[in-house]
């Protein structure tokens, strides 16, 4: 290690018990192997696809695209011809190799006493119980199902269900509002929802049932009848903390959903509502697969959109099994033997490749969380990673930094020596986090691989390779396989060698998304319009003079809080929702945990107060609008907004303001420059 007083100039080589035995082991080898991703992907992936089960070989092009929108529309296809099933080659192939005994998942509940585990064997009968289910009850290749489910084995049972007959899921993420599961349901007209009663996340339950309801009730009134439920009851098997038994000041989940046995209360909708296990254990465990092309839609998975409405990116079968597969192995450089554990939601796209995917195509054996990083205690996953001896483990910058508050005595309480590779994903690592996590967690024998991708990527495009790779400390350092990297200036321009500029990809790669759901203009307005000829990923970047990508983070109006996305947009419309708002703009605040938070401002019509009550109302707005996840940290009042003469709001302004900065730049194009120092004065006490 090479001290400097840069993140730029420290370097860590990759540590020798990862190196001695990793898939790509050294920076030549990666070269090399780079090298020919990019200039023949064809020989380069084919290679790869051998491995997997297809049902026949390709029958025409390996691969076709057009990425210049100037050229015509915009399309990428890869092995389109080739039949294959993603649950086929995450679960059959496994079994059928002799492998079924395997485990798939170890699963660890909210509370530390429930656990158990799943093999490859059990999972594929479970699987096929459900997919019969579906079947007998109408769903079809091509139909959306959504899933709104807790991080239970069912969920993994529910995905691998509907992709193995062919249909398309819509997970939506267990924190999200009714409103936003109503939007995702009708937006992919999905007519069948999974979902389970409720879950703990420590302390708090989440009644995903009545949230679920709620949005059937919305979704109806907009047109989208879901004509069946399928309900995990989950609740009935778990065991409710301790605080619920106090007796004392008593829970607030005892009073309303509990009945006088301690029974978790649910409301039953005979027409549509059926049990998961009822419906589903009296099906065959074996149903035959529907082989689909490789360019049918496996899922579509929502992601915010800068005009407030979530576009739901499109991923198909064949090329994102591949990525999914082929990053898994390498970025976190799996062996047999190991047991991987991420943390992440499946109801996010970190779930659907590092947590399903990635792993079971691999075969390898994970563990399923269902709990948060501090509960009953603050040494939650490192007691997890001593228990399952835990080698590979993926997580957020915002979990490192809760966690890293703590100081070093939770980790310390365990051993986690069995750790190798330490991933993180999501938003950008700072040093300080990254340099605890190779410390403290990793004791300094780990590799760290900051992992950038987006929910449209599908799998990793930038990220170190753990036996191969120099690491520095928050940079995501080189491309992944198939990734050609480019940095552009605002005029299109490539920055070669050291610079800053959009960060952008100049050929497609087999996880990437293939379109919008229903809305292939809105793809490639999105992605394809700004730099004809290139994949612009949203993000700025910054090549260092060793070639190292460092990504600087969101240049459109989005926002990142804790790892979740979110378009400013997404939070002004909640917001302007408040009866007495007549405007609002929401831009990011650095955070020292969330990484980024909202700080809003807000005009008020005619009249109006500011008063603590409609604080409340408008950060009840935005949980309930968007989710819990949103609610904003500040809400300023706003006489006026920073306005240009074309009334486009400053928002560079307004992040000024927003972290007390005077330094404003030029705002001699404002139409009322004066409202700036006004909003400047006026900044919220807690600011
Ligand atoms: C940000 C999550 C820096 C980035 C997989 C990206 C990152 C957005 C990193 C995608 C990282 C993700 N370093 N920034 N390692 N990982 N991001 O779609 O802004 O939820 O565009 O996918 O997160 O978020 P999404």
């Amino acid at each position: 290690m090479a001290m400097a007083n840069s993140a730029e100039e420290l370097v860590f080589n990759p540590p020798e018990l990862v190196a001695k035995n990793a898939h790509c082991s050294s920076m030549e080898q990666y070269r090399e192997m780079h090298k020919e991703s990019i200039k023949d992907p064809e020989a380069f992936w084919s290679k790869i696809a051998k491995e997997f089960h297809f049902e026949n070989n390709s029958v025409g092009k390996f691969f076709e695209y057009n990425f210049d929108i100037t050229k015509g529309p915009i399309f990428i296809q890869w092995m389109k011809g080739s039949r294959t099933n993603i649950c086929y080659n995450c679960l059959d192939r496994h079994v059928l190799a002799g492998k079924g005994d395997a485990i798939a998942f170890y699963w660890e509940g909210n509370d530390p006493a429930d656990r158990n585990s799943v093999t490859y064997a059990e999972l594929l009968s479970e699987v096929c119980q459900v997919a019969n289910f579906l079947k007998s009850r109408g769903v079809a290749a091509g139909d959306r199902v959504a899933i709104y489910m807790p991080m239970i084995k069912e969920l993994v049972v529910a995905m691998l269900a509907v992709a193995r007959i062919g249909a398309v899921h819509n997970i939506v993420f267990g924190g999200y509002s009714a409103d936003s599961l109503c939007d995702r349901i009708v937006d992919a007209g999905a007519e069948v929802l999974l979902c389970a009663d409720g879950v703990w996340r420590g302390n708090k339950l989440v009644h995903l049932k009545e949230i679920a309801d709620e949005a059937m009730k919305m979704c109806s009134s907009r047109g989208v009848e879901v004509r069946l439920n399928v309900v995990v009851r989950h609740m009935t098997r778990v065991t409710h903390p301790a605080s619920l038994h106090d007796t004392s000041n008593g829970h607030p989940a005892k009073k309303t959903h509990f009945d006088h046995q301690g029974r978790y209360k649910v409301t039953w909708n005979s027409d549509v509502d059926v049990d998961w296990e009822t419906a589903t254990s009296s099906s065959s465990s074996e149903c035959p697969v529907v082989w689909l092309d490789s360019e049918d839609p496996l899922f579509m998975l929502y992601t915010s959109g800068s005009t407030g409405k979530p576009k739901g990116v499109l991923h198909t079968v064949g090329g994102y099994m591949l990525y999914a597969a082929t990053t898994f192995k390498y970025s976190f450089n799996y062996h047999p033997g190991d047991v991987y554990f991420c943390t992440a939601d499946i109801g996010w796209i970190t779930g659907h490749s590092y947590v399903t995917y990635g792993p079971l195509l691999n075969g390898a054996t994970s563990v399923l969380f269902e709990g948060v990083p501090t509960y009953p205690h603050t040494g939650r996953f490192w007691e997890i990673i001593e228990r399952y001896k835990v080698s590979k483990f993926y997580t957020a910058p915002t979990a490192i930094r809760t966690l890293m508050k703590y100081g070093d005595e939770p980790v310390k309480k365990f051993d986690v020596s069995s750790l190798r590779v330490l991933g993180t994903v999501g938003e950008p690592i700072n040093p300080e986090a990254w340099l605890w996590y190779h410390r403290v967690v990793g004791g300094g024998n780990a590799a760290i691989v900051d992992t950038f991708w987006q929910t449209e990527t599908g799998g990793h495009v930038i990220t170190p390779l753990p036996g191969a790779t120099p690491t520095k400390p928050g940079s995501a350092c080189f491309p992944f396989f198939g990734i050609s990297v480019c940095l552009l200036d605002e005029a299109g321009e490539e920055i070669e060698g050291e610079g800053e500029g959009y960060l952008v990809f100049r050929q497609p790669w087999p996880g990437m998304m293939r379109s919008v759901y229903n809305n292939h203009q809105r793809f490639q307005e999105t992605y394809f319009q700004k730099f004809p000829g290139f994949y612009t990923t949203g993000d700025g970047a910054r090549r260092d003079k060793d070639g190292y990508i460092w990504v600087t983070g969101r240049i459109d109006d989005m926002l990142n809080v804790s790892g979740h996305l979110l378009s400013t947009a997404q939070v002004e419309s909640a917001l302007v929702e408040v009866e007495q708002v007549a405007e609002a703009a929401a831009v990011a605040r650095p955070h020292p945990v969330k990484g980024e938070c909202l700080y809003c401002f807000v005009t008020l019509k005619q009249g109006e107060k500011f008063t603590e009550e409609l604080v409340a109302d408008m950060k009840n707005k935005v949980r309930s609008k968007i989710g819990p996840f949103a609610q904003p940290d500040y809400l300023q009042l706003a006489p006026g907004l920073p306005k240009t003469r074309s009334g486009k709001i400053m928002r560079r302004v307004l992040r000024k303001i927003a972290v007390g900065d005077r330094d404003f730049g030029d705002i001699t194009t404002l139409a009322d420059p004066t409202v700036v120092e006004l909003l400047f004065e006026n900044r919220p006490a807690n600011a």
